[in-house]
Formats: C-alpha cells, structure tokens, sequence
C-alpha cells in the first residue's frame, strides 16, 4: 500500500488550529447541501474538539451554518455508560453542538454505552451497517491520543479493525481522568469505529493541540506505519489534513510554522 504525505498546517495557536477545523467541516456541510445529498460525517470528542464544535456552533448562530441534512456517526464512546453520565460523549456531543444547531435527531448516531453484553458485538455490526448505508463518510474529524489511537483504536489495532469493543490504554484512561469531574471513574472500555472505516473516509482531518501531543504527532506523520501508533495508518490516506498549534507540531521535522 503507497503511503502519502497528509498537508500539515500550523497554527499560531489552538484556537486558530480549532477555527480551521470547523471550517474544513463547514465547507463539507456547504458543498453537501449546494449538491441536495446529506453530509455524512464522522466526528470525535474530547478536550481538542470542544472549540471547534463552539466554532461550528457560532457558524449556525451568525453565519447560517445549517446541519439540517447531516447524517453523523461518532467514533466512540465509553463503555458501559448512560448517556447522561457526565464522561458520556452522546452527553459531550448534545452540550457541546446537537442542542445548539439545526440536525435532525435521526441523523446523529453514535455508539451505545448502555448495550448488553451480550448485544455487543450485533450493536457493532449494525453501527458499521449504519455508515455503509450512506457512506462513505465524506470528511472525519479526529484527534489523537497520546497512545497515537484515532477513535479509541489503541496500540495494536489492526487496518482492517472496524466497530468493536476495546480495552483503553491505560494511558488513556489516566489521560482522560483529568478531565472526569471528582468522583467519577473513566470506564476502562470503549466501543469505537475502526481504523478501516475510518480509512475509508473521502476526507480526513486530525486535530492536535498542545506540547503534551508533539511527540505522537511526530511518530504519526513521520515514523513508519505500524500498529503501535495507528494514528502512522493515516498516512496511507490520500486526502488527510493536519491542524497544529505550534507546540504540538514542535517535535515535527518540518515544524516550522508555515
Ligand atoms: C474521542 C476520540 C479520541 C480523542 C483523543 C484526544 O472521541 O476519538 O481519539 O480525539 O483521545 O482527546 P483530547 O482531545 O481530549 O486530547
């Protein structure tokens, strides 16, 4: 498989980095609605995505962003979980963006943190099934994990990996208690899309902020494509596009800001 070289912008700062992304998505939502066919997204959640959904937000506000005919497919979400739980990503997606724009709530899926067990591996399938129906995903959104995961896939996650339940990185998991409120425990599972749905995306971009993600960043774009950084399996995408601030890109080679 030919790998590719993602376009790596870098920002001044985290908030011009999280601008530019919301206008990568807003320009799939613009182009999608001038064509009259849904925008099918893919989207992430965490700390790097919280103001680029209030970019979003503010686009719809004054801009007239409309989401009317998106159809959405989150990476991930926690496992087991409510979907009020305060860690809860369905919980992060509606405070965040769902309750401020235009969607259809039909058209926002994600993951269920509250399926049996036993109903695991049938939700996963069905979700994957979901996407086929009107996929590809025309433009995902991602960050990345210390651990190099996009999504929840771990070290170790194969190409071919689609939705499933995993076991977090217990660098993850400390990673992500940070941002937990006291008295809240971070699941040590998740059910999350896979590399190759992800991969099969049209179009792909990667958000990283901060100096604590410069040396993944780094391992990402230009060590080798290897399952113990999966976030090294974007560069066998033709059309990924990387948002820095400059800390982040800081360990990068080509790190200058350009
Ligand atoms: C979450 C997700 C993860 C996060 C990553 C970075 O939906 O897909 O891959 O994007 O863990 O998280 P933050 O932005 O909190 O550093």
């Amino acid at each position: 498989m030919s790998t590719h070289r993602p376009s790596v912008h870098v920002l001044p700062d985290a908030r011009s980095a999280q601008r530019a992304a919301a206008q990568r998505v807003a320009e799939v939502l613009r182009v999608k609605q001038a064509c009259r066919v849904p925008a099918v997204l893919g989207l992430a959640t965490g700390a790097t995505m919280v103001g680029v959904y209030g970019e979003l937000v503010r686009m719809h506000r004054e801009d007239g962003l409309s989401f009317a005919h998106v159809r959405s497919f989150n990476l991930d979400e926690y496992w087991p979980i409510g979907p009020d739980d305060p860690l809860s990503y369905h919980r992060a997606m509606r405070e965040q963006l769902w309750d401020h724009v235009d969607a259809d709530a039909d058209g926002v899926l994600m993951p269920d943190g509250t399926v049996e067990a036993a109903d695991v591996a049938a939700h996963c399938r069905a979700y994957e099934e979901r996407i086929r129906a009107v996929g590809p995903l025309d433009h995902v959104l991602l960050g990345i994990g210390r651990t190099g995961h996009i999504g929840f896939n771990e070290p170790g996650s194969s190409l071919s990996s689609r939705t499933r339940l995993v076991r977090l990185d217990a660098r993850t998991i400390a990673d992500n208690a940070r941002l937990a409120p006291p008295g809240s425990e971070v699941p040590d599972h998740a059910l999350t899309m896979g590399v190759a749905t992800i991969l099969e995306a049209r179009a792909i971009t990667l958000v990283a902020l901060g100096a604590h993600k410069a040396e993944i960043v780094a391992r990402a774009l230009e060590g080798p494509v290897h399952a113990d950084v999966t976030a090294s399996y974007l560069q066998l995408h033709a059309d990924v596009t990387v948002l820095l601030d400059r800390e982040a890109a800081s360990v990068l080679r080509q790190g200058e800001p350009g």
